[in-house]
């Protein structure tokens, strides 16, 4: 394993998800770890991240300097490589301008690092002090002209600092420093997969429960839907799951849930069928934060009234995602929604967490999700809001307009997944805004509906673009659209990037 120690840059996660990508198993820690920590961790190679602060700050991040001792190979990037010069008696300058951008590195010498690599090549800088002296059993392994000890090493212990960022793809042959690392100087046999990372978790979680219980709040979604095959797998019948049906799903979901989890799984669960307190909570509400909330709390008291019947249950399985921990507590962003999370924990139980996925990205969740058996349209499933089709009517929400909403929609993935775009544009639903419109259908007047489109491409749901979907598979939709759900005589299709829109309307 390599363990990555996290003093605050962005491309932290970047670098552990690089590693993964090699087969080999990397984890991003805290900075705060101790030598001892560390040691028990046992890791094949140590990389000090970049980071924001400069050396010389009052309250810069710093590491157990132990580290250096415990002959584990360490390589220091950006921040890193100050923290270790710093540490060796290298002299580090506080800058005046920060160099941010491309810059051409001269290699020196035959280093282990750039091994098999061009002796010039195109790096990412982003830093704003630097060595301008390394220690003194340093060599110097790379110049640039702004930054003259671009990367030194200590080969002897096995230390190595370089001042840019290989793991961005700017940095040309960044990935073969960091396979040079990794596999060269750490000695890694990059035979990691998700394979075993399930025999691992599975034995995890075996002896964390032992013969006790679990529950877990099954949504449909892809990370509850794993972390539930994967616990069944471990223990089986220990695990109960609470799949809270309110309503606002979407059409034929609540069945197919029950069919692939309770039918072909045969986990234990308990379906709720919600959609009354919901709705009853809902009524006479227009406003968007208030349906959210609505929504969020009403979910807490069901799970928590059903949670409440069950006896002897221990822990609470939880799909938080490695990026989930990684960004919270980064986290300065104005909200602009209550975002609410199915399973979002009941503030007075007490319960113990389970949350075997915190360590993967969403990806190797999918794949997690494909080796246990898991079908394909809940592991590539597109993401559906906590709040669900409550937020696709805007205004009141009624039975009558959830209808529309739901009919359009599963009209929509049909004729996206004849169209073979399902897996190009990210989401992809329908909205109903609250307009009429008059309308002609077989002579005669119609004053009915107006639906709206959404399809939005996207990385991270955090900006998108919309969707550029052909012409002729418009006009499919927009004829089906018309026919076949009642109340709609008009489509219309979004054409907004977030920002300044968002991708949901509400
Ligand atoms: P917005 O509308 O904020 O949405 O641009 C970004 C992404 O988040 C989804 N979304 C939610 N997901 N609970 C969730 O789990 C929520 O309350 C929620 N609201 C929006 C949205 O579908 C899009 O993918």
């Amino acid at each position: 394993m390599i363990l990555v120690l996290d003093f605050g840059s962005q491309y932290n996660q970047l670098i552990t998800r690089r590693i993964r990508e090699f087969g080999v198993y990397s984890e991003l820690h805290s900075h705060k770890l101790s030598a001892q920590e560390i040691k028990e961790i046992n890791p094949t190679g140590i990389i000090l991240s970049g980071g924001p602060h400069s050396v010389y700050d009052e309250n810069s991040f710093r590491c157990d300097p132990e580290i250096f001792d415990l002959g584990i190979p360490v390589l220091g990037i950006c921040y890193g490589m100050q923290l270790m010069a710093l540490h060796y008696g290298g002299k580090v300058e506080k800058a005046k301008n920060r160099e941010y951008g491309k810059a051409e590195i001269d290699v020196q010498g035959e280093p282990t690092l750039f091994t098999g690599t061009p002796k010039q090549q195109t790096v990412w800088m982003s830093h704003g002090d630097k060595v301008v002296q390394a220690p003194k059993a340093f060599q110097v392994d790379a110049t640039s002209p702004s930054t003259p000890i671009a990367a030194i090493s200590y080969q002897e212990k096995g230390l190595y600092g370089v001042q840019y960022h290989p793991e961005v793809r700017h940095s040309e042959y960044g990935n073969d420093v960091l396979k040079q690392f990794v596999f060269a100087v750490c000695g890694s046999n990059g035979d990691w997969t998700i394979e075993n990372f399930i025999e691992m978790e599975v034995k995890k979680i075996q002896e964390t429960v032992g013969d006790r219980k679990v529950l877990c709040a099954l949504s449909g979604g892809v990370d509850s839907s794993v972390v539930a095959a994967l616990i069944h797998k471990a223990i089986g019948d220990q695990l109960t799951c609470i799949f809270v049906d309110h309503g606002l799903l979407r059409k034929n979901e609540a069945d197919d849930v029950m069919k692939v989890f309770a039918d072909d799984f045969h986990m234990n669960i308990i379906k709720v069928d919600a959609k009354d307190r919901f709705l009853t909570k809902l009524k006479g509400v227009d406003d968007p934060e208030k349906k959210r909330k609505i929504i969020g709390n009403e979910f807490i008291y069901v799970f928590d009234d059903e949670a409440a019947k069950l006896k002897d249950i221990d822990f609470l399985a939880q799909g938080t995602l490695y990026t989930d921990i990684i960004e919270s507590g980064t986290e300065t962003a104005q909200t602009i929604k209550s975002h609410h999370n199915v399973g979002g924990l009941p503030e007075n139980m007490q319960f113990e967490l389970i949350e075997p996925l915190n360590t993967l990205f969403k990806d190797e969740v999918r794949e997690l999700g494909t080796q246990l058996g898991i079908p394909e349209h809940i592991v590539w499933r597109q993401p559906f809001p906590g709040p669900g089709l409550a937020i696709r009517v805007l205004g009141e929400v009624t039975e009558e307009k959830l209808e529309i909403v739901r009919e359009s929609d599963a009209i929509l993935r049909e004729e996206i997944a004849k169209a073979g775009l399902d897996r190009d544009i990210w989401q992809y639903f329908t909205v109903l805004p609250n307009i009429r419109s008059v309308g002609v259908m077989g002579d005669a007047r119609t004053y009915d509906y107006t639906i709206g489109i959404r399809a939005v491409t996207s990385i991270d749901g955090m900006t998108s673009d919309w969707a550029r979907i052909p012409w002729d598979v418009m006009e499919k939709i927009s004829t089906r659209l018309v026919n076949d759900v009642a109340h709609i005589n008009r489509v219309v299709y979004d054409v907004t990037s977030k920002p300044p829109a968002t991708i949901e309307w509400e």
